[in-house]
């Protein structure tokens, strides 16, 4: 394992991840943890991220040196590198002299462990105030800057790296190849991790930690729950139930692909609730954005739990875990965290237990999605389960603005496929973020049709470009893939006279419209 260091700002995430390209595992750890904490988890190489401090700065975040000194390879980047000059004994200048966004890098050496086989002058991509004028002792200057004289050294036979700039950005031109030259040159390591080793692993480590009991895993239909599930199956096999909630709120094909696609693909044991009938009564006659979302949340809870309780009273080992399709983002995010949390369930069915006590299995929870997509594909899941856009919970309920019933939901099912076959028959899946369909179901308006007036409902298409859904843009989209989706919806579509383009970015505009 290569152990990130991570001295705040989002820098340390991306490090991670451009390790991983290189196929070298890696974890992320909080600059807050004892070194000799570090130094216990046997560490291949350890790397510095970069952070928003100064050195300077009161409560700038340290390290303790003894890290240098235990014959493991360090790479400090960025704020990692002037800690590292520093606590070897190198100058850091709290110059003012402010470098920032893409440099230009002379490379110094031209035998370095670093720069080997990269161009003399390349573009890097610097953020910092402070500069370091003269490395430690014992260190090679290996490249430079205008502004700062050492810009990255190293020492070999200790094995320290450090450069000031971020390697781990796509503007820093030899980035990648840096980090590479580190890891395979300077720490010694093998490109051989591969998302086949995290399958045997984790197939491993779920029997080991369920053992001869049984587990429960929701699925949604969504990426995450289907990879979490198929690599528990491969694990334990029959001693995993499935439980799908079907709200008859998804889109067109969703269930099936479910029902049919994902089992034949596993071999999971499925257990298929049809709940439709009473989430739509439950839903009848509301048409506020909120109550429409927790009516969702608190039919859907009671469903899964109902279930839940039909497999806890079959026949058969005890039911103590839960599956879930946690990923390493989420886990980074709220702060880190090892070891099994327990969860309880609770439930409102009378005459049974006041809760239920599950143990986590989470399988997904050191991996980025594109790796678990990876994991997804090599587990023979199907194109369509592996490469799904997002998918809200509540389902198409919050894309229908007014009361939501059958009828509607039907004809918005239509709509929906229509957008998303043509989205991909154009090639378009992979350039956007998701594009929610939407039915206006409370507005009509006078159009013309076949000679005839009509009074219909519009229908607005919300394709977003975005790389985490906290903000987007709206995509442009080539206006004869959207003539075409327009063309074929208020052709084919009963009582829908209009489409229509939602051009509002987020903010101030949010992805959904509920
Ligand atoms: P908004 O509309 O807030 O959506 O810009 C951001 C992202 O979250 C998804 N979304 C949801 N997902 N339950 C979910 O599981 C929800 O209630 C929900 N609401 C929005 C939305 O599709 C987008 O990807």
């Amino acid at each position: 394992t290569v152990l990130v260091v991570d001295f705040g700002a989002q820098y340390a995430q991306l490090i991670a991840r451009r390790v991983r390209e290189a196929r070298v595992y890696s974890e992320i750890v909080p600059s807050t943890m004892p070194v000799a904490e570090m130094l216990a988890k046997n560490p291949a190489a350890i790397i510095l991220s970069g952070g928003p401090s100064s050195v300077y700065e009161e409560g700038a975040p340290g390290l303790d040196r003894e890290i240098f000194e235990a014959g493991v390879p360090v790479f400090g980047m960025c704020y990692g590198f002037q800690l590292m000059a520093r606590s070897l004994g190198g100058t850091v200048d709290n110059t003012g002299a402010r470098e920032y966004g893409r440099t230009d890098l002379r490379v110094s050496k031209s035998s370095s462990t670093l720069f080997e086989g990269t161009p003399a002058e390349q573009h890097v991509w610097m953020s910092h105030g402070d500069a370091c004028s003269a490395a430690p002792e014992g260190f090679s200057v290996t490249a430079s800057t205008d502004v700062v004289p050492v810009a990255a050294f190293e020492n070999d036979d200790k094995k320290l790296y450090g450069v000031q700039y971020h390697p781990e950005v796509m503007h820093s031109t030899h980035g990648q190849q840096v980090l590479e030259h580190f890891l395979y040159r300077g720490a010694g390591l093998k490109p051989d991790w591969t998302t086949g080793n995290v399958i045997d692993e984790q197939v491993a480590a779920i029997r080991e930690q369920v053992g001869d009991k049984r587990a429960i895993c929701g699925l949604s239909g969504g990426v995450d729950s289907a990879v979490a599930a198929a690599l528990v199956q491969k694990a334990i096999g029959s001693q995993l139930t499935c439980v799908y909630v079907d709200h008859g709120l998804m889109r067109k094909g969703e269930t099936e692909q479910v029902e049919k696609d994902f089992v034949a693909a596993t071999g999971v044991q499925l257990k298929v609730v049809d709940a439709e009938e009473r989430f739509l009564k439950a839903l009848a006659g509301v048409s506020d954005p909120e109550q429409k979302r927790k009516i969702i949340g608190r039919e859907f809870i009671r469903v899964f739990e109902q279930a839940q309780l039909e497999i806890l009273q079959e026949e058969g080992p005890e039911v103590a875990f839960l599956v879930q399709g946690t990923l390493y983002p989420d886990i980074v995010e709220s702060g880190g965290g090892t070891g099994t949390a327990n969860i309880k369930s609770h439930h409102n069915v009378g005459g049974l237990p006041d809760d239920i006590e599950f143990e986590l299995v989470e399988p997904l929870r050191q991996l980025f999605k594109d790796e678990v997509r990876m994991v997804g594909q090599e587990l023979g899941l199907p194109e369509e389960i592996v490469q799904r856009q997002p998918f809200p919970g509540p389902g198409l309920g919050i894309r229908i603005v007014g009361e939501v019933n059958k009828e509607r939901l039907d004809l918005l099912r239509d709509a929906d496929a229509i957008a998303r076959e043509e989205l991909t028959a154009a090639g378009l899946d992979r350039d956007i973020w998701q594009c929610p369909v939407v039915l206006l179901a409370d507005v009509r308006s006078v159009g013309v049709q076949g000679d005839g007036r009509t009074y219909g409902h519009p229908i607005v298409l919300r394709p977003v470009s975005s790389e985490d859904a906290m903000t987007a843009d709206w995509s442009r989209l080539p206006y004869d893939v959207l003539a075409r989706i327009s063309t074929r919806i208020t052709n084919e579509v009963r009582d829908v006279n209009r489409v229509v383009l939602d051009v509002t970015s987020k903010p101030p505009g949010t992805i959904e419209w509920e």
